[in-house]
This record gives C-alpha cells, structure tokens and sequence, in this order.
C-alpha cells in the first residue's frame, strides 16, 4: 500500500501485512499492519519503522515523499522486531541518523542488532525533541507491551504516536477508525487487548493517567487503524474499562475439550443453569476454537468455566493450551468453575481448579462425572 497523507507535512508509511494468520501464537485471521509515519520539518523525523521483511514496503513509501537518506531522526517508540526490524535499513543509508529511544530502547536495539554504534538519543517522560516548527513530547509506557516502550506526543498538531497502546491487528486499505466504524474498529481493539495487554492493566491505568492532560486529535497506534475524531473518546474509555477487568455479571464462557462426549454434557447442563439465573452463557469447544479467539470472547465474561475429560491422568493438550495461555494474560476478577467428566484415575477436574484458583478467581462448586453416570448431575444447580 502506498504512503497516505495524514495532515500537511505528517505521511502514514508502513507497510500492511494481509497474510499474518498467527501472531507469536495469536491467531490474527485479520492480518495486520506495521504502522510507520514520516513528518516533514527541518529535522525529518520517521516514527517507528515496520517488520524486517516490510523493510522495502517501508522504504519505497518513503521514497514517495522524500530520499530516504535524508532522514535525520527515527523515534524508535518500541524494540519488539515488528516495529524496529526496518530500522537497520535506514541507518545503512544514513548511518549518523539520530535515534531517539528509551533508556531500555536503546539497550533492546543493541542487542537485537549491529547496533552499538548507533547515534542515540536516550529519554525519558518530560524530555522533548523539537525538529524545527514541531515539538514531540515523550512519555514512558513500560510494559505496554514491553519494558521499553514510550509514547510520542505531536504537540503542534495534537496527534499521539502511542505504538502497541490502542492497536488492533487488522489489515486494510483503510487507515481510520472513522472508516471502518468505530464498533468494527473496537471489536478489533479488544481482541487485540485481550492477548497482547491484558496481563498490563496496572501499567495502563499510569499511563492513561500520564497522558490524561493532553489534547488528542488523532492517536496513531502502529498496528491497525488511527482513531480519529468521535472515535477517539469510546477507545479511551474502553482502555479504563478493560485496564479495570471491568465484566459483566450477565455473561458467562463455558470453556472445555471433550473426549466421548460426557464433558460436553456437563457443559451444556451448566450453560442451562446459568441461562435458568438470567445470564448469557457461551460454549467454546476448543477442537474449534484458537485459545486466542476464546481470551478475546472471555473479555467481558464475569464466569469463566473450564472442563476437560481426564486424559491419561492429566488434561487435554487444548485445555492445557488454554490455560498456560489464559493464566499468563491473566485476567482478574472472575468467578471459575472447573468441570470435567473420566473414567478411573480423574485428575483433570483438580489440575483446572487449581490452575484457576491460581489466577484468584472466586471458585464455585466443581463438577465431575464418571463415565456418562449423569445421575447427580441434575440435582442442584451451579449458581
Ligand atoms: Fe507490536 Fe510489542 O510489538
């Protein structure tokens, strides 16, 4: 895709990845897209770059605006190779390009890359960078999604280069939030919190409060869409719910793998008891469903039920996929069932439970049934 005009002397130039389907183990069935932006003043200045493997997408939708070798700044917002993997291409056409990072920025660079030489510039939250007629204001963002990232503020035209913060892995040939509605673009953004920042909410919460004083006209993330205009106040907002495992007590995920079928039917019967109480409840089996597809369906779910058949006195590899996956992201402030069905030995029930109760959720009754012996199954209800 080519460069695309944002403002007067301001260019997205990334690069749009259609065909990503897995992303470090994120299933991305939407692609995605490593946001690059150049801005045009007396010091030329590039924003984050793209993947090592977009390096020419990069360079060629520089070329469009100006020669790449007159760059005299790169903001390296983020080292995770996504964003930073092109920036060797640009310090080989100008190796005194000066690189404005954070303290562990630049520590991540050099050991990512042939990097020791490069002409830093480490800062921190306060410092600035004027590049002629424009200021960037620098904020810290660690953890967001690693410890190096930063935020870069664009003070003259109000527009937030805030990397991973409010991305969304989602390819297109539109570059606004505005363009594909907003609800599309949050749905996207959720996904995206719920696999990439979830295990970050104290983190978020500073930042939000670091970057509450500032005016945004545009936040520019570095995946996915750039909010603009009205779309900016429901991403906010959606960022102080989610950084507070905000849920609804009417949602419930009814997780599991099911070997003959007896788990299934606990699930079933516990999906009945929570709609019997007025609450929407979900069934994911996991031989269809990619445990990230089931993080971002557990967002705003209040219970979270897991079952699994016992499998050779442990649990189903999916199951076991889904929680080493879930207890990292970590949800917080949920109700757990652990459920489950065997036929002599019957751990399973037990390594749920206390894989749940490792993530502090409260704990309801467990359910466990021998065989297809449903007999007590039906005699009292789950809530
Ligand atoms: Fe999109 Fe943490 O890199």
């Amino acid at each position: 895709m080519a460069s695309v005009k944002i403002k007067d002397n301001i260019y997205w130039v990334g690069a749009i990845d259609f065909n990503i389907r897995n992303f470090h183990g994120y299933k991305t069935p939407d692609g995605t897209s490593y946001n690059a932006y150049l801005v045009i003043d007396e010091k030329i200045t590039l924003i984050d770059s793209v993947k090592e493997a977009f390096s020419q997408d990069l360079i060629d939708n520089i070329s469009e605006i100006i020669d790449p070798k007159k760059i005299d700044v790169i903001i390296c917002n983020h080292v995770e190779p996504d964003h930073s993997g092109a920036i060797q291409e640009v310090v080989k056409l100008n190796p005194n390009v000066e690189i404005y990072t954070s303290a562990n920025g630049k520590k991540g660079l050099m050991a990512y890359y042939d990097a020791a030489d490069w002409n830093y510039h480490v800062v921190g939250t306060g410092d600035q960078l004027n590049t002629g007629k424009y200021t960037f204001n620098f904020v810290m963002t660690p953890l967001i999604h690693w410890p190096d990232n930063m935020v870069s503020y664009l003070e003259e035209e109000e527009i937030l280069f805030s990397n991973d913060a409010f991305g969304q892995h989602y390819a297109s040939n539109k570059r606004y939030a505005s363009e594909v509605g907003v609800a599309k673009a949050l749905e996207k953004a959720k996904d995206y919190y719920a696999n990439i920042v979830l295990p970050y909410d104290v983190q978020v919460k500073k930042a939000l409060k670091d970057l509450g004083p500032l005016k945004i006209s545009l936040i520019a993330p570095s995946h996915g869409l750039m909010w603009d205009g009205e779309t900016i106040p429901p991403m906010l907002d959606k960022y102080v719910d989610w950084s507070d495992n905000k849920c609804d007590e009417k949602k419930a995920m009814v997780i599991y793998d099911t070997m003959w079928g007896a788990t299934e039917t606990i699930a079933k019967k516990i999906v009945k008891d929570f709609n019997a109480k007025g609450i929407e409840a979900e069934l994911i089996d996991l031989k269809y469903t990619h445990v990230s597809e089931a993080m971002d369906k557990l967002m705003e779910a209040k219970y979270i039920c897991v079952g699994s058949s016992t499998l050779n006195r442990s649990i189903m590899p999916t199951v076991a996929s889904f929680l080493a996956y879930m207890r990292g992201l970590g949800p917080k402030n949920r109700i757990g069932l652990a459920f489950g069905s065997y036929g002599w030995s019957g751990e399973s029930v037990k390594i749920i439970e206390e894989t749940l109760e490792t993530c502090k959720f409260e704990m309801l009754d467990t359910i466990k049934v021998q065989y297809k012996d449903f007999s007590k199954l039906y005699e009292k209800s789950i809530l």
